[in-house]
């Protein structure tokens, strides 16, 4: 299935992700599975002990990066993605683990199955953009 032109235009995806509510379950669903899941130990060693305040971050950046309110701004002010990834060593395994946290939250929620392939679509493309970047910088695993 290709990418349906029923999303990505003002904030048709942040309502067909649940908005503010409907992302706050995905990430705390993501972030479960990556707390779990035996492949995301690496970039799980990434993260501080607390993920209470990642949550938060991740859950406010998808909001307006999905056309919603720019609620991370409100509180973090401005974030660039490649910056605050550059310091880790994220290869491909790393990419993929992250990715792959994301497809099975993302197939937790209640989003139909064409938003479904949509939005993990559109999240590879800043995963591998901080990859390439990571990988100038530092040695990743692959
Ligand atoms: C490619 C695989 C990725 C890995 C391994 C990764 C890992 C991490 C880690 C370890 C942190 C720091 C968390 C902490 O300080 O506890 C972080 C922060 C963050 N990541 Fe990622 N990330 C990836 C991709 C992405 C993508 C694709 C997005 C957005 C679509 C994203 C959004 C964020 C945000 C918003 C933060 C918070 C930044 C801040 O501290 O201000 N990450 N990530």
């Amino acid at each position: 299935m290709t990418a349906s032109p029923r999303f990505g235009f003002q904030d048709t995806s942040f309502k067909a992700a649940g908005g503010v509510e409907g992302i706050t379950r995905l990430v705390d669903t993501f972030y479960d599975i990556l707390n779990e899941l035996p492949q995301a130990k690496i970039i799980r060693a990434m993260h501080a002990d607390d993920l209470q305040v990642t949550r938060d971050k991740l859950a406010r950046f998808l909001c307006g990066w999905l056309g919603g309110p720019r609620l991370f701004r409100e509180k973090y002010g401005t974030i660039s993605l490649t910056g605050v990834h550059s310091h880790l060593a994220i290869g491909e395994n790393e990419r993929d683990a992250w990715l792959e946290c994301m497809r099975l939250a993302i197939a937790k929620q209640d989003y139909s199955a064409d938003f479904s392939i949509y939005l993990l679509e559109q999240l590879a493309v800043p995963a591998e953009r901080v990859r390439v970047i990571c990988k100038r910088r530092n040695t990743p695993s692959a």
